[in-house]
């Protein structure tokens, strides 16, 4: 099974049920997938089994009180709800289901499912008759309603001795669900095409001309749109951070050799992204051996980088083409003239300076095409990177041609 939980920060939430023995295992299983995981437990989860265990398997000091001045002070539990890409709740018991579905927020977990906006997933479990209740069964649908996601129960021998509905569905099953959460399939068999990173012009052997990009943006891109089933290739400026592991991945230097590798891979793409921070000049004449301190001052001489997003856009059979916008000031009216200048469909405004845009985990944006446009709050770079996939996949959907 292909592991779309890679970097994935899921809670799991535990609550106090004779099920809570297999959330090690579960956490166990979420990390081997490649996800990040913290753990909160209800009080009466710590009666079935303890943080120090949960602690141990998930790497991370549990989180279990509401009001703890320690724990707000490292995440708060605002912090956490919009830290998570999705919260699992497993095992969920008929009191935790009946809290959830009445809106309640008189514990951590319960107030981290109202306040965050990732999907919510709960795996209950309980006796077979408290399963059947009609009361648990109306919560049951209170949360469907909702959206919710309801994982189970199985049915079976139960640890009263019962024997029907009620038991917690086992890791492995709750893995594959969640699993499906990520795999959203817009972009399937699509080909996509990003830039990311800076470009280096060089100066002399040992020096250069570059900016602050980290890749971050371009790489969360990447992993997202290969998480919507897109075939990805990847060309990147220098950067220290991991490859997405199942993109097709091209290293270049400069913007001239950025704009070889793009044209080199663009026929029979879809979809164009062109995140990177490309060096608008150059040297004119690179210096071949290092330069000699000497005058008190130098001037160098720079020439126009070719502009690869542009040459892209007026491609005859050209990829439906996004843009990013870098600004400082008057960020909205700069974006969109780069849109229509650079003949793109859709543009992406990205506030930058002041430790915005350019190498953090978060990022703010606003998405501009044709005469509309659409806002993202502060968000981690891979959160913005599924919402943009998702806007993309829509937008791009009625030009595109299989
Ligand atoms: O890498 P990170 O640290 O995560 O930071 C992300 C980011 C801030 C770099 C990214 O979100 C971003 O805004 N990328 C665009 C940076 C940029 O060069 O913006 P620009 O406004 O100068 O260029 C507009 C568009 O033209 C961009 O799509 C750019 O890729 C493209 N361009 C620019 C110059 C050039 N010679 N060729 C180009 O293709």
């Amino acid at each position: 099974m292909i592991s779309f939980l890679k970097n994935k920060h899921i809670i799991l939430g535990v609550t106090g049920g004779i099920a809570a023995y297999k959330s090690p295992d579960l956490t166990r299983r979420l990390i081997e997938a490649g996800a990040i995981v913290r753990v909160v437990m209800t009080q009466h989860a710590k009666e079935f089994i303890t943080p120090l265990t949960m602690q141990a398997v998930s790497g991370h000091p549990v989180h279990d009180e509401l009001f703890d001045l320690q724990a707000e002070a490292a995440m708060g539990h605002i912090e956490l709800a919009r830290w998570a890409d999705a919260i699992i709740v497993a095992p969920a018991t008929a009191d935790f289901m009946a809290r959830l579905a009445r809106g309640e927020a008189n514990d951590l977990l319960t107030t981290l499912c109202l306040a965050t906006c990732a999907p919510i997933a709960i795996a209950p479990a309980m006796n077979q008759a408290m399963w059947k209740n009609t009361l648990t069964q109306s919560n049951l649908e209170a949360l469907l309603a909702k959206k919710f996601l309801i994982y189970g129960p199985a049915s079976g021998l139960q640890a009263c001795g019962d024997v029907g509905p009620g038991r917690m569905m086992e890791p492995a099953d709750i893995i594959e669900q969640l699993n499906a959460i990520f795999n959203t399939g817009l972009l399937a068999g699509k080909n996509i095409l990003i830039t990311a990173g800076p470009t280096r012009e060089a100066i002399d052997p040992v020096r250069y001309i570059t900016n602050a990009s980290s890749g971050k943006m371009g790489y969360a891109l990447a992993d997202a749109a290969i998480e919507a089933g897109a075939h990805v290739t990847l060309i990147s400026g220098p950067v220290n951070i991991a490859k997405p592991l199942r993109a097709t991945c091209i290293d270049v230097v400069s913007a001239e050799e950025m704009l070889a590798a793009v044209l080199e891979k663009i026929t029979h793409c879809d979809i164009f992204f062109s995140v990177a921070a490309v060096a608008d000049y150059r040297l004119k004449h690179i210096f071949s051996e290092k330069m000699a301190k000497k005058a008190e001052e130098i001037t160098l001489e720079l020439v126009r980088n070719p502009d690869i997003v542009a040459t892209v856009a007026n491609l005859p059979n050209r990829p439906w083409t996004v843009g990013f916008a870098a600004e400082t000031d008057n960020v909205l009216q700069k974006a969109k003239n780069k849109l229509i200048n650079k003949k793109l469909d859709m543009i992406i405004a990205n506030q930058v300076g002041n430790n915005l845009g350019f190498d953090s985990d978060m990022n703010t944006v606003t998405v501009l095409w044709e005469d509309q446009q659409k806002s993202f709050p502060l968000m981690p770079k891979q959160k913005l990177a599924r919402e943009l996939i998702q806007l993309t996949s829509r937008l791009s959907e009625r030009k595109i041609v299989c």
